[in-house]
Parts: structure tokens; sequence; C-alpha cells
């Protein structure tokens, strides 16, 4: 196993991050933390006791007291706990996917997941997807991506998932919701959308996602940064 590194990978919606982040995972044999199913679980938490999404305080008390647990199955694929529960494919529903933006904005919520988060990347030996890995969450990761596809290709991926499980899908709407989603998560106030200066931005559009673990594999093993 080459070195026990901190491997971040960054981008938004729909880049394709978390195939991409599990291939690594599984190739360097390290623990795979998807930290957007943190922030998927407060929402499903809050819509399931009816909390108002406006209320910050109410959502970072929420974020505080659940308790989340991300355990490794088969293949790096994730099972998500929520104070105990299987969640895995809740989080997933479209409802929580539309308001999961706002409760991630909340600057509550992210004090209590990013300190969860970088708390799993101590020891290294992780790769660890998000939005924020690379800028506050392990700022001084020894590898740091920040992946990006164009909108259409990212809605186009997102509806073959989509599809896969079941819902409906309308590719415009899809789209404008990835860009809307996009736009909200760069331009929030705290732990905004960005690469880290010392990210290697890889552009996947038209790549496979095995051409891209290659590559990030590649600089790992390489030890290179
Ligand atoms: O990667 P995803 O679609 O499951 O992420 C869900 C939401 O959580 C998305 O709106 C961005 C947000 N998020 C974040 O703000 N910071 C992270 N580290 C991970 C996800």
């Amino acid at each position: 196993m080459p070195g026990k590194y901190t491997v971040a990978i960054d981008g938004p919606a729909g880049a394709g991050k978390s195939t991409v982040a599990r291939g690594v995972a599984l190739a360097l044999g390290y623990r795979y933390v998807d930290t957007g199913s943190m922030y998927r679980a407060v929402t499903l938490l809050a819509l399931e006791r009816n909390v108002d999404l406006t209320e910050g305080e109410a959502l970072t008390e929420l974020a505080n007291n659940a308790k989340i647990d991300i355990i490794e199955g088969r293949e790096k694929n994730i099972i998500v706990l929520l104070n105990g529960a299987d969640v895995t494919e809740k989080i997933r529903d479209p409802l929580v996917t539309k308001n999961v933006s706002r409760v991630a904005s909340v600057p509550g919520v992210r004090k209590v997941l990013v300190a969860a988060q970088s708390a799993m990347a101590e020891g290294g030996g992780v790769v660890m997807e998000g939005r924020d890995i690379g800028t506050v969450v392990i700022p001084d990761a020894d590898f740091k991506f920040f992946i990006v596809a164009s909108a259409r290709e990212r809605a186009a991926r997102r509806s073959r998932d989509l599809e896969k499980m079941g819902y409906p899908v309308d590719l415009e709407k899809l789209t404008e919701e990835i860009e809307s989603r996009d736009y909200l998560d760069s331009s929030r106030e705290i732990n905004p959308l960005r690469p880290a200066e010392d990210a290697e931005i890889i552009d996947c559009t038209g790549m496979t996602a095995g051409e891209v673990i290659d590559l990030i594999v590649k600089r790992v093993t390489e030890g290179r940064t």
C-alpha cells in the first residue's frame, strides 16, 4: 500500500467524484469517506423531524446530536447509519437532494461536520470526497484534486444514476438543478466550493471514470504532489 496519505477530492455536483474517489480508495486500499452523505443525513433528519430549514440554530443542534457513521461495505460502497439506522438509500431521495444545499450553508452545521471529517482523516490512508476537503477539512492533505466536467455531462450522468434507482428524470430540469446547486455551493459565504490553490484540476469531460482513477492513483503511487 503506497504510504498512508490523505487524498482530497473536491468538485461540483455530478462530476463523477464518488465513482472516482471510491475507485481510488479501492486501488490504494484506503478508506473512502463521502462527506456529502453526512450533509445529506442531517438534511434527512431535519425533514423527518419537520425542522424548519431556515432555522440555523435548530439545524446545528440537530447536527450536534446526530450520530452519523460511515461504514465500509463491499467494494468500498459505503453504508450510512443515522442514529443507528441504515439511511444509505433514503439520503439519495430527490427531496433530500433538493434541500441539502440549504442545510450545508449553515455555519454551525458545517462546523460540526467538518470537525468530524477532520478527525476521520487523522492517520491518513484516506480518500475523502466533498466540496471543501482540500481547502478546509484537510488543508494539509498530501494530494488534492478538483474534478470538473461540463454541466451537460454531469446532468446526463446523474440522470442515469437516478433512472437506475427508479426515479423519473427530466434532463433539462436536472441541468438547471445542478447549475443552481453549484451556484449556491460556490457563492455561500462559509466554505464555498473552490479549488485549493495547490489542487490539481482534472477536467474529466469525455474521460471514463477508469481513466480519471488511473491518473490519480498514478500521482499517489509516484508520490508526486
Ligand atoms: O456530493 P453530494 O451531492 O452528495 O453533496 C450533497 C450536498 O452537500 C451538496 O449540496 C454540497 C454539500 N457538501 C458540502 O457543502 N461540503 C462537502 N464537503 C460535501 C458536500
